[in-house]
């Protein structure tokens, strides 16, 4: 028996990276799956190998009407939707100073407007559904600041901010909605970056897309306690990274 019999999840940018191991781990523990993402050729492919209670719809995370489509296609081939992942997300480098207004007003858009769309367009499903949670993924970068990644840093600090009002406002039926908080995470995403962002922490090595959707899967089923929390999964590279030395406890 899975953990999430009977349950349907819509899992944005499910094609790949974090997304599709958090749709891979939900079908595994018996979770009906759209994978939504504007990837088609991956999402496809990965929705035939996770079998038939896994589909890829085309979505948008801009647009309010593939939301629209995205709720009613799910419920009409599974039913109540009552876990939400929104995942899909984008980066782009630079500084404030570099970054162009409109790379700025992308990122934004994908990464927070995008997450708000779709907490604004399921809510009313997510409460009917009751019991529901909403997995909304963040980032250390939603911790900390990041120089070069500005737009990326205000995207997840927001993100982190909406998922504390949606708990709020959510909590009444029953829905619980938290944030993870990944650091270093081997996917696509960061396929170009070197090691040297890990060496320093204290697990000195890039995590894993299975170990975030490890994380997702708690948020889903046991974290039955928490709603409008921080979920961090980076290694430690929050933790802090000072070494006091004899000689620099000496001088305070
Ligand atoms: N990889 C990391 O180190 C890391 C760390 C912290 C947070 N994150 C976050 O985790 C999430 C997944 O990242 P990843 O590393 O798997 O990246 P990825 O680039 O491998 O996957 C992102 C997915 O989002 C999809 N996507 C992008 N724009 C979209 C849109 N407008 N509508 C729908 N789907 C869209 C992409 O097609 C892709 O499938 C992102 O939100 C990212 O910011 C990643």
């Amino acid at each position: 028996m899975g953990r999430l019999d009977g349950r349907t999840a819509l899992v944005t940018g499910g094609a790949r990276g974090i997304g599709a191991a958090i749709a891979r781990t939900f079908a595994g523990e018996g979770a009906s799956v759209t994978i939504a993402d504007v990837l088609q050729e991956e999402g496809q492919a990965l929705a035939a190998d996770l079998g038939t209670r896994v589909r890829y719809q085309h979505l948008d995370v801009t647009s309010p009407d593939d939301w629209t489509a995205a709720l009613a296609d799910t419920e009409g081939s599974y039913g109540p939707v009552s876990l939400l992942v929104n995942n899909a997300g984008i980066v782009d480098f630079g500084t404030i100073e570099e970054q162009s207004p409109q790379s700025f007003r992308r990122v934004i858009d994908v990464n927070l407007y995008g997450a708000w769309l779709g907490i604004h367009t399921l809510a009313p499903a997510l409460r009917r559904a009751h019991g529901g949670a909403v997995i909304n993924i963040s980032s250390t970068a939603g911790l900390m600041g990041y120089a070069n990644l500005g737009a990326y840093v205000a995207s997840k600090w927001g993100l982190r901010g909406l998922t504390k009002t949606a708990a709020l406002e959510l909590a009444a039926d029953g829905v619980r909605v938290c944030s993870i908080h990944p650091g270093p995470i081997s996917t696509p995403m960061t396929a170009d970056m070197d090691d040297s962002m890990t060496a320093a922490q204290p697990i000195p090595r890039w995590g894993t897309p299975d170990e975030v959707a490890a994380m997702a899967l708690f948020l889903a089923t046991g974290a039955t306690y928490s709603t409008g929390s921080e979920f961090v999964i980076d290694g430690g590279a929050t933790t802090g990274s000072m070494i006091l030395t004899e000689t620099d406890t000496e001088h305070g």
